[in-house]
């Protein structure tokens, strides 16, 4: 690898170590582990130690590392067009935006970068479309334990106050209630409600699924106050459960006002996306919303080539999902200290009454990638690709150090 120099004394990963530890701000606390490529569910480190990724990116990764039709379409398309900005057409966006509507019953698409970008976007809709019917319709309504993002919007109605207490004050309105409870939530929706923003199942906060009847009771109070109801799929959402969208879960189908998603739509492409009925989409008019770089050629191109294999991997996702979850159980039933095994899908935690922490290096150790979240939930959000075969191996590994508690 020719970027990496090679230095006396030092490793190429220590070097690579070194100039972040001087030159970036300190806000990562990374793992001690350089990657340099992957292949399918694996990744290698720069000494070619190899790792099964049950982690993928924090759910970026859906077709895992090298995925033949993502690198063609990524090649082809580079060669051709990679940017236009949003002052001109291109190809792929209206198709992907026909797509998002056509898989999620929703109609008005815009598409953003990141995650919390389409959040932000979505709270801007929520906040105009309030403006317009009252000036004091300006709350929101958001659960304990959410993650929605990063910037000041989505900090904002990020339900942990450790994201949020550096940064004070947060934006006005803003009401949290907890998960699961109609009650509290019939309480804290009025008149002055604009938005309630719910994530299917919440991710960073340890794989806490919604149930129906709340789910049903939130769009019940949206419509009788005229607020909109905002579904935060950005983790569980573009496959990860084994639907499209994990508000497909629901039976009959709770559809929000408005989606955001991103993290696996372009398959480790920057790409996120706002989807919208007509009726909130028409809070936003022309000029009120924008991104120089939201919706390129070549980010909606390999969404596109993404979307097209999302067919025959949904079934899959389901069943190598319960595979794993069942897998899950049998440890479960060994181990006292784990309290349960959560998820849909390929979007699974296992909460434990011990902190996690030493078992993501131990996972390290043994050639394999997982995270934790809040202290005591193992994450797993595996590529949509993963093997049975793959799955027993993460069980191995995952057996090994459970046996160390
Ligand atoms: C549910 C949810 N919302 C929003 C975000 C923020 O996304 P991003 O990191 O792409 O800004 C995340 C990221 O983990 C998330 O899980």
């Amino acid at each position: 690898m020719s970027s990496v120099p090679v230095l006396e004394n030092v490793s190429p990963a220590e070097h690579i170590q070194q100039l972040e530890r001087d030159y970036l701000l300190q806000n990562y606390a990374r793992y001690p582990l350089t990657l340099h490529r992957g292949k399918g569910c694996y990744v290698s480190d720069l000494a070619g130690k190899r790792y099964l990724d049950m982690i993928a990116g924090i759910g970026v990764n859906a077709l895992g590392y090298a995925h033949p039709r993502i690198t063609k379409a990524i090649r082809e398309q580079a060669g051709l067009l990679i940017h236009t900005s949003n002052l001109y057409y291109h190809e792929y966006q209206g198709r992907l935006a026909e797509r998002l509507a056509q898989v999620s019953g929703l109609q008005r698409t815009f598409f953003s970068n990141s995650g919390t970008e389409s959040m932000e976007g979505a709270l801007k809709m929520v906040r105009a479309h309030g403006n317009k019917l009252h000036p004091e319709k300006f709350e929101i309504v958001s659960l304990d334990n959410s993650f929605h993002g990063r910037t000041f919007g989505a900090l904002s109605i990020t339900g942990q106050e450790k994201y949020r207490r550096d940064f004070e004050p947060m934006l006005p309105g803003v009401k949290f209630v907890p998960l699961n409870d109609p009650d509290a939530l019939e309480q804290a929706v009025s008149e002055r409600t604009a938005g309630i923003v719910i994530e299917w199942i919440q991710g960073e906060g340890g794989i806490n699924p919604m149930t129906q009847e709340y789910a049903r009771r939130a769009r019940e109070l949206a419509d009788k106050y005229d607020a909109l109801l905002v579904f935060d799929e950005i983790q569980c959402g573009v496959g990860r459960t084994g639907n499209y969208f994990a508000y497909q879960l629901s039976n009959p189908v709770v559809l929000p006002d408005i989606m955001v998603a991103a993290k696996p739509m372009s398959c480790g492409l920057p790409l996120g996306c706002i989807v919208a009925n007509e009726r909130a989409a028409a809070a936003i008019g022309s000029g009120m919303h924008g991104s120089t770089f939201g919706g390129g050629p070549l980010a909606c191109r390999v969404a596109l080539e993404f979307f097209d294999m999302m067919p025959e991997l949904l079934p899959q996702i389901r069943s190598k999902g319960a595979y794993f979850r069942s897998r899950l159980a049998e440890l479960q039933k060994r181990h006292g200290f784990i309290k349960e095994v959560r998820g849909e899908g390929l979007m699974v935690g296992v909460d434990m009454d011990v902190p996690g922490k030493q078992m993501v290096l131990d996972a390290i150790e043994q050639g394999m990638l997982m995270n934790c979240t809040h202290e005591t939930v193992l994450r797993f959000l595996p590529p949509y690709i993963i093997s049975e075969k793959e799955i027993d191996r993460s069980v191995g590994i995952l057996k090994k150090i459970f046996k160390k508690q």
